[in-house]
């Protein structure tokens, strides 16, 4: 079946909705395609906050904020984006806030603003109140919040569709091609559909399912990414991935920085505040990179809590059970329930979990999609939030700053793809598009015989946690490499044990396994070249910083024996790189 509309947006995430509640308030005929249903999308996981430097509390500056994530992203950012970010943060948050976002409140009724690791006052002199948070479930309600506007502006979803492939006009996306469409698999009955549009939007967010400690939903596994790899599209930044120190022990399920923010503490298995020794004037304010790191290290030092010796405690006992209730009931909750442990009375046992892909398509500060060193445009495509690398997060990301990454760049997107629309002409679209991915599909239903996709699925994601994790050296990242290589030639004869056409879940994972693959290529090969230690790419062998030869961007471009890197230079405007302290 064939539909039309002037853009497609991918993904119904906080990027995805807010440009398309851009482009329905714009005029233009929009179409949201999205393998869950809108609000199942893992936005709604994100709990602490979204900053922008409102100064609700305490005073503070769009400046400050900028150059905390410069400083926090180990000066990796592009300084322009950074910029935008910090300035359109505020302009932004208030626009939610009159949308109906139910934030916190403080007694004299304006939102209200907690810390957050790496937020500081006057250019890092002292943590500063500039996350707005609704509880511990600041993602739920921008989720929420932004769905029932797009309703409202009689946006046009396509819920349970699974985009599997990207259609474009005159060559591939790398090559000079025009974006024209997409092809999408219908979960409720197995039909594949072509749309046609002159723009289209990757908001599909993160792969955080290539790892096996993780807290990342199921359907996080970096479905834009790849479909823009495969079609001569470089991944930027793929090395660089967040461990978010505090994932509930053993299963990675989130338990937020905001409980640090409000004055939780995390302990090793003597009681003691060991972030003294790493980050002595921020403690457990200091940037997840480093917190990250801290844990490992008194692990291995035989300072871990458990009968393994392998986890820290996150400590909220003496904030008391008001601020608990009022402000982390769900994190709380979450402990309950997944560990039998009681945070007002027990410290929660925690572990670093896989978080956050700082990498992701490149992007220009117009969300247009670029395909080399120079930035040239692949016409009518469009990427933002997590999917994205604009690149505001550089090597590391600062807590709070996705949430409004892809506010500000969701918003940009949905304004810049309606002036595209309005002077694209619609592009053509062959007969035959569908014709590659029902192949594919057949092929993994139909296979006489072959291994399981999920049994080299959790291979992957064993692979992944144990060689491209916190901590990285060339031997380790070398077997991440080699292991990647062979689970992709298995991964050609893998076969699913559902041969129906009814909600086939399990021929999508089988799918969204390949997308895994080609995040877990990008990034291993990524990680190996990059001689350096810097923000999440922490290498034994290469302790040190590199700004000689390393202050730049890595373009990892999809290839027949792996992927081939080139490098970009990074934007500074006005914050010269200097060590990293804190
Ligand atoms: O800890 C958190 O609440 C997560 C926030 C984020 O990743 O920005």
């Amino acid at each position: 079946m064939r539909i039309d509309h002037e853009a497609l947006v991918i993904g119904a995430g906080g990027a995805g909705l807010w440009a398309a509640l851009e482009l329905a308030r714009a005029g233009v005929s929009t179409g949201v395609l999205t393998k869950l249903y809108p609000t199942r999308s893992h936005t709604g996981a994100a709990q602490g906050g979204v900053c922008a430097a409102l100064g609700n509390q305490e005073e503070d500056h769009w400046e400050w904020h900028m150059f905390d994530t410069v400083k926090g992203g180990d000066y990796l950012v592009d300084q322009d984006a950074a910029e935008v970010l910090a300035h359109e943060a505020i302009e932004t948050v208030i626009e939610l806030e009159h949308m109906g976002l139910p934030f916190n409140r403080t007694p004299d009724g304006k939102i209200d603003q907690r810390r957050f690791g790496g937020h500081t006052r006057n250019f890092g002199e002292g943590p500063v109140k500039r996350a707005c948070f609704a509880a511990d479930r600041t993602g739920h309600m921008i989720l929420q919040t932004l769905y029932q506007n797009c309703i409202k502006a009689g946006v046009q979803f396509y819920d349970e569709y699974h985009v599997v492939d990207l259609l474009f006009e005159g060559g591939e996306g790398g090559d000079g091609g025009r974006a024209a469409g997409v092809v999408a698999y219908r979960i409720a009955d197995g039909e594949l559909h072509t749309f046609g549009a002159k723009a289209v939007l990757l908001a599909t967010g993160g792969n955080g399912r290539m790892f096996s400690i993780t807290s990342n939903a199921y359907s996080l596994t970096g479905d834009g990414m790849s479909l823009a790899y495969r079609h001569g599209i470089p991944l930027e930044d793929m090395e660089f991935y967040q461990f978010h120190p505090t994932g509930i022990y053993g299963i990675g399920i989130l338990l937020s920085e905001a409980a640090r923010g409000e004055g939780g503490t995390l302990l090793n298995a003597d009681g003691e505040r060991f972030m003294s020794r790493y980050a002595p004037k921020a403690m457990e304010l200091a940037p997840r990179d480093m917190i990250s790191r801290a844990i490992y290290l008194e692990i291995r030092d035989g300072r871990g809590a458990g009968p393994k010796k392998d986890y820290v405690y996150l400590d909220v006992r003496h904030l008391g059970r008001a601020v608990i209730e009022e402000k982390l009931p769900d994190i709380t909750e979450f402990a309950r329930v997944y560990l039998g442990v009681e945070p007002l009375t027990e410290p929660v046992p925690v572990q670093p979990t896989a978080h956050y892909a700082m990498g992701g398509i490149p992007t220009d500060l117009r969300t247009r999609v670029v395909r080399d060193e120079a930035n040239t445009v692949v016409e009518g495509l469009f990427a933002a939030g997590e999917a994205a690398c604009v690149s505001v997060h550089g090597a590391n990301r600062l807590g709070t700053n996705s949430l409004v990454d892809l506010l500000v760049f969701g918003r940009r997107a949905g304004r810049e793809m309606a002036a595209y629309c309005r002077a694209a002409e619609a592009p053509s679209i062959a007969a035959d598009v569908e014709e590659p991915v029902r192949s594919e599909l057949d092929a993994l239903r139909t296979r006489p015989e072959g291994e399981s996709p999920s049994a080299l699925k959790a291979e992957l994601a064993t692979l992944m946690m144990d060689n491209v994790g916190v901590f990285r050296t060339a031997r380790m990242m070398a077997t991440a490499v080699a292991g990647v290589a062979a689970i992709k030639d298995r991964y050609t004869r893998v076969r699913v044990r559902d041969t129906g056409r009814i909600f086939n879940t399990d021929l999508l994972e089988a799918r969204e396994l390949g997308y895994l693959i080609d995040g877990a290529e990008a990034m291993a090969s990524s990680a190996i070249a990059r001689t350096e230690s810097r923000g999440a790419h922490s290498r034994d062998d290469y302790p040190e910083r590199d700004d000689v030869n390393f202050l730049a961007h890595t373009l990892a471009y999809r290839g027949e024996a792996g992927p081939s890197l080139r490098y970009k230079p990074v934007t500074i405007t006005r914050f010269e790189p200097k060590p990293r302290t804190y």
